[in-house]
């Protein structure tokens, strides 16, 4: 895969604050690529810094081979989709997806050409004269993906867009958001605090903690085979057990002792709608969460009961 975009040593010290401590990666041509971690780990000043809203410390950019430092913003070619959208309100939405284009000067017919194309893209057709307060949260978070689509941009930036919707329409516009990214073909920086949303749109997921990057790798190996512990209790619950990590949902609980099982009492459990979490304790006093399917779990506090996994679901971390 041809890289688009490079990170090197990328660094950015506030007086009062390292925010990014060396990071680099390097993100291919039609990429997905998201990056996470807690608040405050980051990502929003990396963000900030490949988009040329703030000089880096010291590191590199580089924006197809070629050095992006000193280059103010709008000679980049990357776009930003910010949280909170940043629609102007007194602009049509038409208008406002035309913005960009206008401010480089582009031809009428050209503009409206591509202002077209784009809000078909989002499905946004037939609502071009509204006003940004006339518009549901979802369609103005389809203005926004729509007014830096239509630039073109080599890397479009999303910073936690999905954020402001809830939890349905979120989940209708991740895969509206993965469906435009497979079709229109630009690399995605995509920046969430949602470990789900990461694994599940992703060709690959960068994990960040405290201004640097902890792991990278694709959904499947960060969760995996993470290589940290903070990666591991970052992307999912894990047990500890033996010195090693085990996710719940490879966790297999009988009544009968078998080979290698571990024996433990169960403590409670909750269920969680799609699945039931089944708390247990071993002998040894570590705890143990199993999760399994509701029609599964048929476990009473206090029982007695054996706790299995196979060692190809094991990880281990220094
Ligand atoms: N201009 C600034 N001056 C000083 N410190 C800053 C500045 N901007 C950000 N920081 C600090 O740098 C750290 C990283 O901030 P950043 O906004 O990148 O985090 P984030 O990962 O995006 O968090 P969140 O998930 O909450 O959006 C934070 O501790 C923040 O307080
Ligand atoms: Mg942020």
């Amino acid at each position: 895969m041809q890289t688009v975009l490079e990170l090197r040593a990328l660094t950015k010290h506030f007086p009062t604050h390292r925010a990014v401590n060396g990071v680099s990666f390097a993100i291919g041509h039609g990429e997905f690529f998201s990056l996470v971690g807690p608040s405050g780990c980051g990502k929003t000043t990396t963000l900030r810094l490949i988009a040329g809203f703030e000089e880096p410390t010291s590191g590199q950019l580089l924006l197809d081979g070629h050095s992006v430092e000193g280059l103010p913003a709008y000679q980049r070619d990357v776009s930003t989709v910010f949280q909170n959208y940043a629609l102007f309100p007194h602009l049509t939405v038409a208008q406002n997806v035309a913005f960009g284009l206008e401010r480089r000067g582009r031809p009428q017919n050209e503009i409206t050409d591509k202002v077209g194309r784009a809000l078909e893209l989002v499905h946004l057709s037939g609502k071009e004269a509204r006003l940004p307060n006339q518009i549901s949260g979802g369609e103005r978070q389809r203005v926004a993906l729509a007014r830096s689509l239509v630039l073109e941009p080599k890397v479009l930036l999303l910073d936690e867009p999905l954020s402001a919707l809830d939890p349905k329409l979120r989940n209708e516009m991740r895969h509206e958001l993965k469906n435009l990214q497979r079709r229109t073909g630009i690399a995605f920086l995509f920046v969430t605090h949602d470990q789900e949303e990461a694994l599940s749109l992703s060709d690959r997921v960068a994990i960040m903690n405290l201004g640097s990057l902890e792991q990278l790798g694709t959904p499947q190996e960060v969760y995996r085979t993470p290589k940290t512990r903070f990666v591991a209790e970052f992307l999912g619950n894990v047990n500890w057990l033996r010195g090693a990590g085990v996710r719940p949902e490879a966790v297999r609980v009988s009544r009968a002792a078998c080979e290698g099982a571990s024996a433990a009492v169960v403590e409670a459990q909750t269920f969680l709608g799609n699945c039931v979490h089944l708390r247990t304790k071993l002998e040894d006093g570590s705890a143990c969460t199993a999760e399994m399917a509701q029609q599964e779990c048929d476990f009473q506090a206090g029982e007695r009961v054996y706790l299995s996994w196979n060692t190809a679901d094991e990880f281990r971390v220094p």
